[in-house]
């Protein structure tokens, strides 16, 4: 099944209002790609500026979480109508930083995946296993275990893509091998297919984890990589685009 690949940036807890400067960089170079979807995860408060810049360019815009609820007294919080209201089109869900450093649960994650599909939002739900249970042999079934609960139950017209993130792989420079990457991604897509059949084959799964320019080429051409999600070099529109680019 043909699946077009999503190249997405997550900038963290990075970017001020001079960071527009950037966006506009990455939205001029998106005119030149034909098959790579490109997406930008700004922090919160550049969703509504970037929303803006990119609308009727080939960028998508971002948010990196969202609350359970739509509305309600959680102070700090932000709800996905409320990402939608400020011009996102997708939210990120479960990543390993929200679950490390918030103690996001899979069934936390799976609520904010069903928030995101109420708002109209695309969930893109990340997974990964640390490097202690990789060399503990236990990677498939921590793997399993985080997408039979962190995935919403099968629906018609349901959305999502998956992000894989080795925890150990995140910031560190260091990446799986070829062959571990492409043995994890098939294992996701089995899952997937055997839980969501059709919906399952056309869902996109996105490695993420130290994707730079250098090992772009090398880690977007395993079968079954749907594209990437990039912390550090999404922040330079040259590294984020040359990435972009190997996917067309
Ligand atoms: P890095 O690309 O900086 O390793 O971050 C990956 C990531 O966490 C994207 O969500």
């Amino acid at each position: 099944m043909q699946r077009r690949p999503l190249v997405a940036g997550n900038w963290k807890m990075n970017g001020l209002k001079s960071s527009a400067a950037e966006l506009d960089k990455i939205i001029a170079g998106a005119r030149q790609l034909v098959n790579a979807e490109l997406m930008v995860c700004p922090p919160a408060t550049l969703l509504q500026e970037f929303a803006t810049a990119a609308r009727g360019s080939p960028v998508a815009i971002g948010a990196q979480d969202c609350h359970v609820l739509a509305a309600g007294a959680y102070t700090g919080d932000i709800s996905a109508e409320m990402l939608k209201d400020a011009g996102a089109q997708a939210v990120i869900v479960g990543h390993s930083e929200r679950r490390r450093y918030h103690g996001e649960t899979d069934a936390m994650v799976r609520g904010k995946a069903l928030a995101a599909r109420r708002a109209g939002l695309l969930a893109i739900v990340c997974v990964g296993e640390t490097r202690a249970e990789r060399d503990a042999g236990h990677a498939r079934p921590v793997v399993r275990a985080q997408l039979d609960g962190s995935l919403p139950e099968p629906a018609d017209d349901l959305v999502f893509a998956v992000a894989y993130e080795p925890v150990w792989a995140i910031g560190s420079g260091a990446t799986p091998g070829r062959g571990d990457i492409a043995e994890m991604h098939a294992f996701i897509r089995q899952r997937l297919s055997a839980r969501y059949g059709d919906v399952g084959q056309g869902t996109r799964i996105l490695y993420g984890g130290s994707v730079k320019p250098a090992n772009a080429e090398e880690l977007l051409t395993i079968d079954d990589v749907d594209g990437a999600l990039v912390g550090g070099a999404s922040l330079k529109a040259e590294e984020f685009l040359a990435i972009a680019a190997v996917c067309g």
